[in-house]
C-alpha cells in the first residue's frame, strides 16, 4: 500500500495528496524503505557530495517576539551583540580560506544594518570565490532587490509551518500569506531561496506536516532547512514538549523524494537532540551542512534553542568536525559553490 504512495511520489509528485502523505508519515513501517528511496534519489541527482555554508550569525537583536525563539525581543536575559561589518567580512575571509566556499550571513531581524551596511559586507564578501546567501529575515521589496544587485545570491526565510493558524499563533501579528508573499518576491528578484520548517511545533500533527511537504513543493524550494522544535525556557513555548529525531528524518526524506535536485541541510538543531542526527540526515537525503563560524564570545550568545552543539568549540573547529562527519558516514566534501542548478560561475 505505502509502496504505491511513493512511486507516486517519484512519478507523479503534482498528483499526491496530503492524507497520502499524513499517512507516510504515520506510519512507521514506511521509515526503512523511505529512508533508502529519499538515500537513491539524493545519489542519483547529486551523487555523494555534500555542500559546506558557513554561518555567521552576525548579531541577535530581533525586532520579533516569534514564540518558539531564544532571541525574541521579550526575552530580556539574552546579552545582544552587533558584530561590525569588517568584523563580519574579516570572518568571510577565514571562511573562505577554510575552503568553504559559501557565506551564510544570519541574524535575527534588527534594523541597525541599513540597506548601504549590508551591501557594503556583499561587496566586500564577493570580491571573494564564494555564494552569498542571506538569513536575516523580513525587509523591504526594495532592498532585496538592491542586495541581489549587490551581489547577494540566496536568501534563506524558513516558512517555519505551512499550518495557517499555527504560524499566526508562532508569530503575533504576522502572517502565513505574507510570508509567503515575501518568498516569492525573492525567487522572482533572481536569488536561490531557501525555506523550511520545524518540526514538533505545538498544535502539529501528521497533518499539518503533510503542508509543509506540499508547500514547499508547490513553491519549488531551492533549498530546505528542516530541524526539530526545541523549547526554550526562556519563551512562552518553554513547557512544551519538543520535535522528535524520527518524524523529522521522515520529513527530509519526503522533501528529498518531492524536490529531487534542492538543497536539504542536516541541521545544527537536529544535531543537537541526537549525537548522531546530522550523519543520519544525510543518510535520508540532506546533502548540506552548516558549519559555525559565529566567532566568540557572540557565539555563545545566539541561542535560538537550548543545548545547541558547537559553542563551547573553538571558532574555527566546527568546519574541520563537519568534514570529518561527512567523510564518516560516507559522503564526499564538495568544493564547489554549491548552487541547487549547475549556473556558469561555478
Ligand atoms: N527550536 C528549533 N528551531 C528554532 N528556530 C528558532 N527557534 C527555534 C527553536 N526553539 C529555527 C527557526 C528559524 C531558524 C533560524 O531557527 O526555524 O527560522
Ligand atoms: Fe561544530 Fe562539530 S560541527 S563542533
Amino acid at each position: 500500500m505505502f509502496e504505491g504512495v511513493l512511486k507516486k511520489i517519484l512519478n507523479h509528485p503534482e498528483k499526491v495528496d496530503l492524507e497520502e502523505i499524513a499517512f507516510l508519515l504515520s506510519d512507521s513501517r514506511v521509515d526503512e524503505k523511505l529512508f533508502a528511496l529519499a538515500d537513491e534519489v539524493r545519489q542519483k541527482y547529486m551523487g555523494k557530495d555534500v555542500y559546506l555554508r558557513g554561518i555567521i550569525e552576525f548579531s541577535n537583536y530581533c525586532r520579533n517576539d516569534c514564540l518558539y525563539c531564544g532571541i525574541r525581543a521579550s526575552n530580556r536575559n539574552v546579552k545582544r551583540y552587533r558584530m561590525k561589518a569588517d568584523e563580519i567580512i574579516h570572518r568571510a575571509r577565514v571562511i573562505y580560506q577554510m575552503g568553504v566556499k559559501t557565506i551564510v550571513l544570519q541574524s535575527g531581524e534588527d534594523l541597525f544594518y541599513d540597506e548601504e551596511s549590508i551591501a557594503y559586507v556583499i561587496k566586500e564578501i564577493k570580491k571573494m570565490k564564494v555564494a552569498v546567501t542571506l538569513s536575516i529575515g523580513e525587509r523591504t521589496y526594495e532592498e532585496y532587490r538592491y542586495w541581489k544587485e549587490s551581489g547577494a545570491d540566496r536568501y534563506l526565510m524558513r516558512h517555519e509551518t505551512a499550518d495557517e493558524q499555527i504560524y499566526e499563533k508562532m508569530h503575533p501579528g504576522d502572517s502565513l500569506q505574507n510570508r509567503i508573499e515575501h518568498l516569492r518576491k525573492l525567487k522572482q528578484l533572481g536569488y536561490e531561496i531557501g525555506a523550511g520548517s520545524m518540526v514538533g511545533l505545538p498544535g502539529q500533527n501528521d497533518y499539518s506536516l503533510a503542508k509543509d511537504v506540499l508547500f514547499v513543493y508547490e513553491l519549488d524550494a531551492d533549498m530546505v532547512g528542516i530541524g526539530p522544535f526545541i523549547p526554550h525556557p526562556n519563551t512562552p513555548l518553554s513547557n512544551f514538549k519538543g520535535g522528535d529525531l524520527q518524524k523529522t528524518l521522515k520529513l527530509i526524506a519526503l522533501t528529498r523524494l518531492f524536490l529531487p535536485d534542492s538543497n536539504i541541510p542536516a541541521t545544527t538543531a537536529l544535531g543537537t537532540i541526537h549525537p548522531s542526527g546530522r550523519q543520519l540526515a544525510l543518510k535520508c537525503g540532506a546533502n548540506v551542512i552548516m558549519p559555525n563560524f559565529t566567532p566568540s564570545p557572540y557565539r555563545a550568545q545566539y541561542v535560538l534553542y537550548p543545548g545547541k552543539i558547537c559553542i563551547f568549540e573553538k571558532d574555527t573547529a566546527c568546519g574541520e568536525c563537519t568534514k570529518q562527519l561527512i567523510k564518516s558516514a560516507g559522503y564526499f566534501v564538495s568544493n564547489s559553490l554549491g548552487y541547487r542548478k549547475k549556473i556558469a560561475t561555478e
